[in-house]
Parts: structure tokens; C-alpha cells; sequence
């Protein structure tokens, strides 16, 4: 039988080429736990060093001054990531040359806690000038708010650059209200790469904060014809009802999202929402939609706490990943509502 001899040469080429796969992978995949997108956790390490220490002590501040406002924060980058990414967009005030996000129906009379990254800017701005961009300050202050409130604590991907424009309209488009149908929640999720589990994930950042009478009112009276919503506890909904009567109080009342534990990040939401006390229809269909996948979940998170958390901040870093300026787009914002 003919037997194969190896050359020497050929054994040596061969074991380099394999160190040097190996060595490929390794690399990679340290990359892959730094950074994504263009963005690393270690973005300001040399430019800024205090960055992170600054907006942490601002938003605990903020904060002790009034809890909803972590609630507030964290809903910032929330809309600012669904409209053309994580740009910071949602900050800038109208201009000669556009009409910016805070008007538009999501936005408007609802959004909170401008002048709050409006101070940790300008702090940044004394510290490191033209360093930290607004979307990041978005992107930290969100994360320090739910870790502030008792939530999990993640470490968040940075590099974000502002965008030199905003998009009333795709606020508009974008950003689910709360009467969507399943259906659409599911549909403006996926299109920004979000699954089911994100949505409801996510949708328990509603732990926290308050909503005014306008977003759920049309549940409390006329749901279907002039019926209230039926999935409903009806005790709850005579609560609500009392707080927003049919006519007026639209902007000016509010209830919590989490009656039991407003201000603290916890399960108590998807408690609610199985026992019919979700305050938006959008928080109830994730339950009540018979034969959606998004009921299971929110049922398993209801005693599940620690799975709860830990799909919460993946799908943070998630959503903190949707289209970000990176390299040479964009810009560093020297004011947060205005271009350069
Ligand atoms: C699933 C689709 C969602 C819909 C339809 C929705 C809708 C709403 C509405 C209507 C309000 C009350 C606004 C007002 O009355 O002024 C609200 C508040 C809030 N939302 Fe959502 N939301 C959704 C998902 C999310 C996500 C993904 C987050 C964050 C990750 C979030 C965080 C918040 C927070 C924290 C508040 C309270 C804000 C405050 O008290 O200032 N929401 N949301």
C-alpha cells in the first residue's frame, strides 16, 4: 500500500496557516464583543475618560430631584432610535430648513426631559469639548435610568455621531401609537430589526412612568362602538375613568403605568397586564391576543425576573444599535437642539 509522506515544509505552511486562522477568530471575536456597528464600549476611554462617571451623576441628580424623570429618559432613546436611528434627531428644535420630531404627534405635549441632557451636555461640553455626541448621552442616561430605578445595569456601545437633520414624518410613521393593532406593533418592530421578544421586553420599560388620559382614553368609553375595552378589569377602569372623564383632561391628567410601584423597574408591569390592568391598549394585546406568541412571554416574566432583566438589556443594546452615524457622518452637536 502506497503510503503518503509528509514534507516538513508542507507540516510547518500548514501549522502557520492554522495559528494564523486561529488568531483571526480570536480577533474577531473580540471585535464582536467590543463593538457592533462601528460602536465600542471603550469609545471615550482616552478622549473623554469621565464621560460616563458625568451623565451617571447628572441623571442620579435629575433623579433625587424627581423619579419620573429616569422614566422620561429612558423613553428619549426610545424615540430617538426608532426614527432614522440612534442620531440624537429627536433633539433638535425646528429650523429654517426643517420642522424638527418634538412636534409630531408621538412627541408632542408627551416628551420629557430635554433640559435635563441639555445640562449633562453642556457639562460634558466644560469637561471634554466636542467629545461625547448627544445620541450616546441618550444611549447612557437611558441605561442609568432603569439601573438608577432597580433595573439591570448593561454596558453600553458607544461612537454614536448626531445627525445634521430631524424627520417629523417618520416620527409620525415610525413610532407606534397606542392603538395599534398587534399586528402593527409586531410590523414597526421588525422593521427596525426587533423581534416579538424585543416588543415585549421592551414594552416593560412601562414599569416606570406615567401616561396622560389621551393615550388611553378611547378605551375607558369607546373601544368598540361606544363600549369600553372588554379585556379591561373593571375595577380598573372605573379608577381611570374618575381620573379622565369623557370630555377635556386629555393632557393635563395622568395616571402611572404601574399603580403598585410607579417609580421602581420591576415585573409588576406584566403583573398588570395578565391581571387586565395594563394601562395602554398596547400594553393589553401583548396579553389578550389569542394565539400570539407575545402572551407566553409576558405570562413567563410575571414571576421571572432575573430573565426578565437580562432580555431587557440585550434588547436595549439591541435597539441602541438601529442605524447609528458612525466614522465621518454626522457630527458632535456642541448644543444638543441645534446642528453646528
Ligand atoms: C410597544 C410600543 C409602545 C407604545 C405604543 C408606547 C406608547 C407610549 C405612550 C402612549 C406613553 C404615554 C405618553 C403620554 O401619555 O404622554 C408611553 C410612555 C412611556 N413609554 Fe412607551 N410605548 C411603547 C414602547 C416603549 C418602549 C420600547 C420604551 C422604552 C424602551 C418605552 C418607554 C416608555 C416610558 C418609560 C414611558 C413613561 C414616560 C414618562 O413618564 O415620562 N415605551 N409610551
Amino acid at each position: 500500500m502506497a503510503r503518503i509522506k509528509h514534507s516538513p515544509g508542507l507540516t510547518l505552511q500548514f501549522q502557520s496557516v492554522l495559528i494564523t486562522a486561529v488568531a483571526l477568530m480570536l480577533w474577531i471575536q473580540t471585535l464582536d464583543a467590543q463593538s457592533c456597528n462601528g460602536l465600542s464600549h471603550h469609545f471615550y476611554y482616552k478622549s473623554c475618560p469621565k464621560a460616563q462617571a458625568i451623565i451617571k451623576s447628572m441623571v442620579e441628580d435629575a433623579v433625587k430631584k424627581e423619579a419620573r424623570i429616569a422614566a422620561s429618559l429612558l423613553r428619549l432613546h426610545f424615540h430617538d432610535c426608532f426614527v432614522k436611528g440612534c442620531d440624537a434627531s429627536l433633539l433638535l428644535d425646528d429650523n429654517a430648513s426643517f420642522t424638527g420630531e418634538k412636534t409630531a404627534i408621538p412627541n408632542k405635549n408627551s416628551l420629557r426631559g430635554f433640559e435635563v441632557v441639555d445640562k449633562i451636555k453642556s457639562n460634558l461640553e466644560k469637561a471634554c469639548p466636542g467629545v461625547v455626541s448627544c445620541a450616546d448621552i441618550l444611549a447612557v442616561a437611558a441605561r442609568d435610568s432603569v439601573a438608577i430605578s432597580g433595573g439591570p445595569f448593561w454596558k453600553v456601545l458607544l461612537g454614536r455621531r448626531d445627525s445634521r437633520s430631524a424627520s417629523k414624518s417618520g416620527a409620525n410613521e415610525d413610532l407606534p401609537a397606542p392603538n395599534s393593532t398587534h399586528q402593527t406593533l409586531e410590523t414597526k418592530f421588525k422593521l427596525q430589526g426587533l423581534n416579538v421578544v424585543d416588543l415585549v421586553a421592551l414594552s416593560g420599560a412601562h414599569t416606570i412612568g406615567l401616561a396622560r388620559c389621551a393615550s388611553f382614553k378611547q378605551r375607558l368609553y369607546n373601544q368598540t362602538g361606544n363600549k369600553p375595552d372588554q379585556t379591561l378589569d373593571t375595577t380598573y377602569l372605573k379608577q381611570l375613568r374618575t381620573v379622565c372623564p369623557q370630555t377635556g383632561t386629555d393632557n393635563n391628567q395622568t395616571r402611572p403605568f404601574d399603580p403598585v410601584s410607579p417609580t421602581k423597574f420591576d415585573v409588576n408591569y406584566y403583573k398588570n397586564v395578565v391581571a387586565g390592568k395594563g394601562l395602554l391598549n398596547s400594553d393589553e394585546i401583548l396579553y389578550s391576543t389569542k394565539g400570539s406568541r407575545t402572551a407566553g412571554f409576558v405570562k413567563y416574566y410575571t414571576t421571572n425576573t432575573h430573565a426578565f432583566f437580562k432580555q431587557f438589556a440585550a434588547s436595549m443594546i439591541k435597539m441602541g444599535n438601529i442605524s447609528p452615524l458612525t466614522g465621518f457622518h454626522g457630527e458632535i452637536r456642541k448644543n444638543c437642539r441645534r446642528i453646528n
